[in-house]
């Protein structure tokens, strides 16, 4: 019996002739799991996901010909020894009631050649080249069509054989067949190109090869309901092409964005900057041109949201991909009328999108079990229960405590602070990075759920944790803002990032940020203090503003400072400040830069380690193993990620 308040989410919707046991949708996404086929780390991945309760599945992109090399870890389908590997795929997921698609993916000119070392041959409809990857695509034979189209074909038939219920083409996101449809990129004139209708021939012919293949199972396509660029295609268009193919599939997937460009590219993963749900906007419009199942997928991270898209008819599923990576349990939750106990994405986008585009596994800031199942899902439960005090209430020292206090020890949290969260805290403050204080509210309620016990206000000198008597005892005190002293450090003029965030600085009428890190410090200061009225200039360190954060959010939030104007100055080094001017030396050709007035120097440079461990005493009965930042200054995600190994590890 599921709770009152989702009875449209949690109603089954036949997709084709597959019924789908409820509207929450894993859309695909490429979790560098996989080698060639499913890995155990893929399935056991999904299994998780599938036994959390959600309806429905699509796998990752499944390559179809050898010419569809789009990165490393590509899950292939060129040859029937894959049909072994995806059944075990579709057994684990079926055990669980859960439906389970195939995308059936061609990357046209869309290849990260970089990745993948040696660049292979690339194909596209026509010699058009993309902005993000500067590789210059050939056109495709109608011969190499001819391949491509049979090679979809036959992957699908090897996923059907595989057990899977239905495939999705995935022509979204500016790959092989958006590339067909496109006038911008298309420039043919023959049966593949030249006027609308031709434009459509490629994906026709794929859609009608796919039900010869697999006439068995249901066939969809996930399409950019606008790929929001001007060379990219348009919402007008899109609908158009959604409307002409209605009758020839089962379902329409609606996503957004392009991986052709950079602002286009935003969208494939839209970060925390990006409206909640704004995907309704498009799937509102497509859902009343089709007569298919309409799925939305884009920032929908809560089962509310979720439920009000489907009952009010925006959509007839929703996909919830980055939530169900952060808790693969929120369908059950949600069903069980467990709204508080849902560990909410928060579209940080650092560790899924952000190790994918590193070519490293998937995983969740949130998370550290997400993309590492198969050694943490099940881990063995302590021989007894010890007595573990946490010295430090940032999200390191707070998900150390709820880890060893789930795994049944009794933990004590110490923080010196008034509120839980530390540099979170800080952080959310930033425009359009508000979100990022849902961490803390989580990890709260984890902790309340959890029992631990709180001290709040509490500072704790490691001399005296002996007198407590614990059998364990995690320090993760964080650290504190690098101050450097370069020429003018200790002027009025001179403040740290910290200090604007919490509000306890005077801000000049023109200011100047020296950012070293390349993170959301620096530009969410300069875009701060843009908005509050100041002339900003940043000056960073690094080859471009926001260099260290993942693509898609860097480009959403150094847009932003483009649309207000504000003036940035790469490979800056700080050098010194007086009353009336910030000195820089260019990291090039170390020719000095001085910008002038500088009222105001803000220093974002970092950050040093506050670690109390090595004032323990020599000997003690009990472990101490520190974490996170007072180790070493680094991220939420390797703070998180490192309470969680210390507190499983207790
Ligand atoms: C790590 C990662 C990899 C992705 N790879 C794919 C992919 O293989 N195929 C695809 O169609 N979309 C891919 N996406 C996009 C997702 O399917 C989804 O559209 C996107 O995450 C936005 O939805 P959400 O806000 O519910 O997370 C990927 C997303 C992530 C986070
Ligand atoms: S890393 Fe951030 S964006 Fe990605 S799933 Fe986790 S919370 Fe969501």
């Amino acid at each position: 019996m599921s709770d009152v308040r989702f009875s449209n989410l949690f109603s089954p919707v036949h997709i084709g002739s597959v019924k789908v046991p409820n509207r929450i949708v894993s859309t695909g996404h490429h979790t560098y799991l996989a080698h060639q086929h499913p890995s155990e780390e893929l399935i056991a991945y999904h299994e998780a996901r599938a036994k959390g309760g959600v309806g429905l599945i699509v796998s990752e992109i499944i390559a179809v010909h050898r010419t569809a090399m789009f990165s490393n870890q590509l899950l292939m389908a060129l040859n029937r020894n894959c049909i072994g590997h995806y059944r075990k795929l579709a057994d684990r997921v079926h055990a669980h009631g859960t439906m389970l698609f195939g995308q059936l993916f061609h990357p046209g000119r869309e290849t990260r050649g970089s990745e993948i070392g040696m660049i292979p041959p690339v194909f596209a409809p026509s010699a058009v080249p993309n902005e993000r990857f500067h590789i210059m695509p050939q056109p495709m034979s109608t011969g190499l069509i001819g391949e491509i189209v049979d090679g979809y074909a036959f992957a699908a038939a090897c996923l059907a054989q595989a057990g899977f219920d239905g495939v999705e083409i995935v022509a979204s996101h500016g790959y092989l067949p958006s590339q067909f449809l496109n006038p911008a990129v298309n420039l043919r004139d023959d049966a593949y190109g030249g006027d609308f209708e031709r434009r459509l021939t490629f994906i026709r012919e794929v859609i009608r090869a796919v039900r010869a293949g697999a006439p068995e199972i249901a066939v969809g396509i996930r399409i950019s309901a606008d790929e929001i660029d001007d060379q990219g295609l348009s919402a007008e268009l899109v609908t158009r092409i959604c409307s002409a193919l209605t009758q020839e599939l089962d379902y329409f997937s609606i996503v957004t964005g392009t991986s052709a460009s950079l602002v286009g590219s935003v969208h494939v993963v839209p970060p925390m900057g990006v409206d909640s749900a704004y995907i309704t906007r498009y799937s509102e419009t497509i859902r009343k041109e089709v007569d298919k199942p309409v799925i939305a997928t884009g920032r929908i991270n809560q089962p509310q949201s979720a439920e009000s898209i489907i009952a009010s008819g925006q959509a007839d599923l929703c996909g919830m991909t980055r939530a169900l990576i952060t808790d693969p349990e929120l369908p059950n939750k949600a069903r069980r009328g467990q709204l508080d106990d849902i560990r909410a994405c928060i579209a940080c986008n650092q560790s899924c999108i952000g190790r994918a585009h590193k070519g490293l596994g998937i995983s969740c800031i949130q998370n550290p079990v997400s993309g590492r199942e198969t050694k943490y899902a099940n881990t063995a439960s302590p021989d007894r229960s010890k007595k573990v005090i946490v010295v430090g209430g940032g999200p390191g020292g707070m998900k150390a405590a709820v880890t060893a206090a789930q795994k049944g020890h009794r933990v004590s949290l110490h923080e010196s602070a008034s509120r839980l969260g530390g540099q979170a805290l800080l952080a959310q403050k930033l425009p359009g990075r508000e979100e990022f204080g849902g961490l803390v509210t989580n990890l709260e309620h984890e902790l309340i759920r959890s029992g631990v016990t709180v001290h709040l206000g509490s500072n704790v000198a490691v001399q005296s944790l002996g007198a407590r008597e614990p059998d364990a005892v995690i320090l993760a005190t964080g650290a504190l803002p690098y101050v450097p002293e370069f020429d003018g450090w200790n002027n009025d003029n001179v403040v740290t990032a910290w200090q604007v965030l919490d509000g306890t600085a005077t801000i000049g009428a023109a200011v100047v940020i020296a950012d070293w890190r390349a993170d959301w410090v620096g530009v969410g200061i300069a875009e701060l203090l843009t908005l509050s009225g100041c002339a900003v200039t940043l000056c960073t360190n690094a080859a471009m503003a926001g260099e260290s954060l993942q693509l898609y959010t860097r480009n959403h939030y150094v847009a932003r400072l483009h649309k207000l104007e504000v003036a940035i100055k790469t490979h800056a080094r700080l050098v010194g400040v007086d009353p009336y001017s910030a000195y820089f030396q260019d990291t090039l050709t170390l020719d000095p830069i001085v910008i002038e007035p500088a009222d105001t120097v803000v220093l974002a440079l970092g950050h040093r380690a506050v670690n109390i461990s090595g004032n323990a005493p020599d000997e003690q009965s009990y472990s101490i193993t520190s974490i996170g930042d007072c180790v070493s200054p680094r991220t939420a995600e390797e703070a998180i990620y490192e309470g969680f190994i210390a507190g499983n590890e207790v």
